[in-house]
Formats: C-alpha cells, sequence, structure tokens
C-alpha cells in the first residue's frame, strides 16, 4: 500500500532549516493496521502529513498502491486524496458551523455526489458510527469521543482503502479512547489499511506493524503484539 525510500523534510525556519525527517525508508502492507510511534518532535505528524499529500517531501520517493507519487502537485494530490486517503486529526477539524451530517457529507462535495445520494451516504456512515440520532448537533453540541467519531464517519463517508489517523485517541480519556480503537480495528478487518500516529503502547500493542521514530529517523522494523 504505502512505501517509501529516503524521505526527507526540511523545514525553512529564520534562514536556517530544520530536518524533521533523515531519509526515512520503510513499507506498510495493504492491509495493515500500524502504528507510528516516537517522542514529541520525533517527525511522526511531519510524516503523516507526507504520505497523504497534504505536504511535499524535499527529497525521497513515495509509492502509494505501487503508483510514483513522489512529483504529484496540489491538483493530482487533492484526487488522489479523495479517492485513496481519509484522514484523521488529533484535534478533530471538523467545522464548527455545520451539523455533524454537513461535516460528513463534505468529501463528497468535493467529489460532486449528487445531494441526495450524499445525505444517505453520510447518514449511513454516522449510523455506522452510531451517531445517527446525532446528525444535527453541531461540533461544540458534541462530546470529544462524538466528535473524533465524527471526523471518522467524514473520513470514510468516501469509501477509502486508507485511513491515516494522527493520534485519533490523543485527547479522549481512556475508555473513549478504546471505543475509537476498537472501531478502527473493526474497518481494519473489514479489510482497510490504517495508520495510527500513537504515544500509547496500548494502541501499539493492537497493532500489527510498529514503526518507531527517533529525532526524524526511523528505527529498525519491530512485529507488534497482533490484533
Ligand atoms: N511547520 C514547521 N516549521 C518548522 N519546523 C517544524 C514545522 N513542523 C514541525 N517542525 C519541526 O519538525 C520536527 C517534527 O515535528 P512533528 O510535528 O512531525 O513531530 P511529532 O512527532 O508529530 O510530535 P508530537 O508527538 O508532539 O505531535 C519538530 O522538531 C518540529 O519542531
Ligand atoms: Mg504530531
Amino acid at each position: 500500500m504505502i512505501r517509501v525510500e529516503g524521505l526527507v523534510k526540511d523545514y525553512p525556519m529564520a534562514g536556517d532549516t530544520v530536518r524533521a525527517l533523515h531519509e526515512v525508508t520503510f513499507e506498510i502492507p495493504t492491509g495493515s493496521l500500524a502504528a507510528i510511534m516516537g517522542q514529541s518532535g520525533s517527525g511522526k505528524t511531519t510524516l503523516l502529513n507526507l504520505l497523504a499529500g497534504l505536504d511535499g517531501p524535499t527529497a525521497g520517493r513515495y509509492w502509494l498502491n505501487g503508483r510514483d507519487v513522489s512529483a504529484f502537485g496540489v491538483v493530482e494530490w487533492s484526487r488522489e486524496r479523495n479517492r485513496t486517503i481519509g484522514f484523521v486529526f488529533q484535534a478533530f477539524n471538523l467545522l464548527p458551523s455545520m451539523s455533524a451530517l454537513g461535516n460528513v457529507e463534505l468529501p463528497l462535495v468535493y467529489r460532486r455526489v449528487p445531494p441526495r445520494q450524499r445525505r444517505e451516504r453520510a447518514q449511513a456512515a454516522l449510523e455506522a458510527m452510531g451517531l445517527a440520532h446525532r446528525a444535527h448537533h453541531r461540533p461544540t453540541e458534541l462530546s470529544g469521543g462524538q466528535q473524533q467519531r465524527v471526523a471518522i464517519a467524514r473520513a470514510l463517508v468516501g469509501d477509502p482503502p486508507l485511513l491515516l489517523a494522527d493520534e485519533p485517541t490523543g485527547n479522549l480519556d481512556a475508555e473513549t479512547g478504546d471505543e475509537i480503537l476498537n472501531l478502527l480495528a473493526a474497518l481494519n478487518r473489514q479489510g482497510r489499511t490504517i495508520v495510527i500516529v500513537t504515544h500509547s503502547a496500548e494502541v501499539a500493542a493492537r497493532c500489527q506493524l510498529v514503526l518507531r521514530m527517533r529525532d526524524g529517523r526511523m528505527l529498525p522494523a519491530a512485529a507488534g503484539g497482533g490484533a
């Protein structure tokens, strides 16, 4: 599903540069439930943003589903993301002025799915997250766990084969975090490839593949505890 080779990311900083990724090389096979771990500042979010095409690498190559996407520009990436990738942010990033349903419909608006079909699919995605009864609530009228489930419904409404999640349980209490993790594991069993950035050893223990980062470098791969 994902293969990167020698990925480098430099951020320009006041005439200098910060190297956030140093020639990172790894693979995540299709169907994996994978964790990316590492201390704060080790480059996890930087890496996930590159994998989603939200930012471009300074150097290195990236194959997504066997296709070389290293040289993709903004337009190609937005099309690719729309088809292939669902993204869940640590801070949910829901639009505050829209209902849960409106937020979940958004990716389908960009895909130009007709309104009625859009609504039906968004309803179904919310229902799958156990939130049918909260469809007309705005994000501020929902709990943290509910907001994250709306964000996951939004990431999944277009049925992408790959889900990238940046600390999806980071802002939640242990119990709610567990529920979200159970949801992600179930989605993985349905065949989706899922990559979770996490600080939690418990989360990583449930992943088949654990990638560990330190100071912008990927440490040698190790097997996790299994799902
Ligand atoms: N936009 C930016 N401009 C300059 N430096 C940046 C930028 N974004 C990140 N960095 C630097 O790159 C390094 C990696 O940051 P990144 O956000 O990827 O870490 P992280 O592993 O996600 O950390 P955390 O666990 O705290 O979220 C850090 O040293 C950070 O200061
Ligand atoms: Mg981060």
